[in-house]
Order: C-alpha cells, then sequence, then structure tokens
C-alpha cells in the first residue's frame, strides 16, 4: 500500500466514525428520519472534501482533531446534495453509492427531510465546536459554508443545471455552472480545513487558486466517467447525463479533451500550490486523485 492510500485509509476511517458519532442514532425518535439520514451518510463515498480538509489543515499545521469537525460539515451538505439530486425532480437516479438512492429506499418526502436535517447538522458542528482561534474567525468559517451551498454556490449551480436540460450551453455557461454546483463545496472544503489553523493572506489566496483549479476538475471528471465507466464500478448509473439531455464538458467537447482539460487543471492546481513547499504534499496527491480517479 503507498504511503497515500494508507493515509487517506486513515482519513476515510476517522471520518465514519466521526460523522457516525454526529448523526443522531436510528434508535431515538424520529427513528425513520434518523436511520435515513444514516444511510444517506455512512458506509460509502470517497469523501474527498475531508480529504481536502486534512490535507488543507496540514498546510497550516493544524490539529486534525479540530479539521475533523469542519470536514464533517461539508461532507453532510455533500451528502445532502446528493439526496436532493438523485430525487425525480432533480436528476431521477435510483442508485447511489452501490445501494438504492434514499427516495427509493425510504420514500421521497423523508429524502427532502433527510437533505433538510443534514443541512441544519453542518451548521450546528460548525458553529458548536471550537473549530479557530478566535470567535470572528469562526464565524467566518459558517459564513463561508453558507454562501458555499447557497443559492450562489452549490444550490445555485443545481438550479442552473435543471434550468439548462437540452439547452447547449457554451464553455463559459458551462464552467460557470459547475464550478458553482461542485467547485464551491470543494473550496469550500479546502479553505475551512486550512481556516481551522492560522494563515497568511498569500497562502489563502494559493489554496483559492488550488481549489478552484480542482473543483472545477472534479465535475469535469465526473462527466467523463458518467459516459465511460460502467455502473458497477460507478455505483451510480452510468450514461446519466446523456439519458437526461445534460449539458457536460462530454457533450461540448468530447471525451477526449475533456480529460485534457483535466489534466491542463491539474497542471495549474500544481502551480497554485509551487511556494507553499513540503507541507502542500498531500494537497498535490489529491489534485492528482481527483485527475486520476476511476469512480
Ligand atoms: C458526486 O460527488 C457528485 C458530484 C459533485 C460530482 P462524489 O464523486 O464526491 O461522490 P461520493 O461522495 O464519492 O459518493
Ligand atoms: C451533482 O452533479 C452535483 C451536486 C450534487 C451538487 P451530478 O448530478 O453530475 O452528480 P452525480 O453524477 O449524480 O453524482
Ligand atoms: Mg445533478
Ligand atoms: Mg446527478
Ligand atoms: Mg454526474
Amino acid at each position: 500500500m503507498t504511503d497515500f492510500s494508507a493515509w487517506t485509509q486513515a482519513c476515510q476511517t476517522r471520518m465514519e466514525s466521526v460523522l457516525a458519532e454526529w448523526l443522531p442514532p436510528s434508535s431515538i425518535a424520529p427513528q425513520r428520519l434518523h436511520e435515513a439520514m444514516r444511510y444517506a451518510v455512512l458506509g460509502g463515498g470517497k469523501r474527498v472534501r475531508p480529504l481536502l480538509a486534512f490535507a488543507a489543515g496540514e498546510v497550516t499545521g493544524t490539529d486534525p482533531d479540530r479539521v475533523q469537525h469542519a470536514a464533517a460539515a461539508v461532507e453532510l451538505i455533500h451528502a445532502y446534495s446528493l439526496v436532493h439530486d438523485d430525487m425525480p425532480a432533480m436528476d431521477d437516479d435510483a442508485l447511489r453509492r452501490g445501494k438504492p438512492t434514499v427516495h427509493v429506499e425510504f420514500d421521497e418526502a423523508t429524502a427532502l427531510l433527510v437533505g433538510d436535517a443534514l443541512q441544519s447538522l453542518a451548521f450546528d458542528i460548525l458553529a458548536s465546536q471550537p473549530l479557530a482561534d478566535n470567535a470572528a474567525a469562526q464565524l467566518k468559517m459558517v459564513q463561508l459554508l453558507a454562501q458555499a451551498s447557497g443559492s450562489r454556490g452549490m444550490a445555485g449551480g443545481q438550479a442552473i443545471d435543471l434550468a439548462s436540460v437540452g439547452k447547449p450551453l457554451d464553455l463559459t455557461e458551462l464552467e460557470f455552472m459547475h464550478i458553482h454546483k461542485t467547485g464551491a463545496l470543494i473550496r469550500a472544503s479546502v479553505l475551512l480545513g486550512a481556516q481551522c489553523g492560522t494563515l497568511s493572506d498569500t497562502t489563502a489566496a494559493a489554496l483559492d487558486h488550488y481549489a478552484k483549479c480542482i473543483g472545477l476538475a472534479f465535475q469535469v471528471v465526473d462527466d467523463v466517467l458518467d459516459a465511460e465507466t460502467p455502473t458497477a464500478t460507478l455505483g451510480k448509473t452510468a450514461g446519466k447525463d446523456a439519458a437526461n439531455n445534460k449539458p457536460t464538458y462530454v457533450s461540448l467537447l468530447g471525451a477526449a479533451r475533456a480529460r485534457e482539460l483535466a489534466q491542463e487543471l491539474r497542471t495549474d492546481a500544481h502551480a497554485a500550490l509551487a511556494e507553499l513547499g513540503p507541507s502542500a504534499a498531500r494537497l498535490r496527491q489529491l489534485a492528482d486523485f481527483v485527475i486520476e480517479r476511476t469512480f
């Protein structure tokens, strides 16, 4: 096992127990909602956003015991976004992380409420744990996640995605959609992880640039995988973008050019970290991971 895969496994195991601890037990009322929340979050997913938060925390030399709560908050927002993304009113998907989607396993009303409750839990965590060196800095972290999740972040990107069905977007419009629906939470993961420690303006700017590059790259690769990878590998229904008539980097540029673009963004992401030295080693590895992943 490589050093990087040992590190990712350790972070993923840590996240599983942190998330399991934060999620209310399914023995507590309302049992079915709590059961569905745990079903949506636990036992699957690559945990890329937490990995990014831990790696960014290394840049500022932050205690991972702090970062893990910020990482949990972002992962809960991400999990909620997937539950809603899969619902019939959105992408209408039956498979997620190799299991039936929440609205299929439970029901649509429960899936809506799971999203609502996961979002609230994320902000509960971010507000209640001592994550920054002072209250003002922590308040800014709460605001950062709120903006990344809201109508000018992920939710806004999802609105653009739905409004774009059947429309041939140009490259600028497609990029705008992707940096919102996916890039915003990836950026928040990196910045929140770093902000658990103290960072200079130049480091913050470097991390921001890095995060924007890999945030876009992440969704470009997601589009390619949707078109080229079988359902069994993806753990979600392959070919859904074409079936749902979604504009993607593959439909606009073709898979080969989309892959090239992801490589260019990887180069840009590495360049953004050039001044940061060895403390950014994990972030460099994660840029490679985001581009080279197979699911
Ligand atoms: C899928 O995200 C949805 C997108 C934003 C592209 P991930 O590929 O990170 O999904 P999980 O968390 O590993 O299941
Ligand atoms: C999802 O994009 C983005 C969010 C959930 C915010 P996709 O619709 O492409 O994600 P998958 O392919 O279903 O995972
Ligand atoms: Mg979608
Ligand atoms: Mg989808
Ligand atoms: Mg997709």
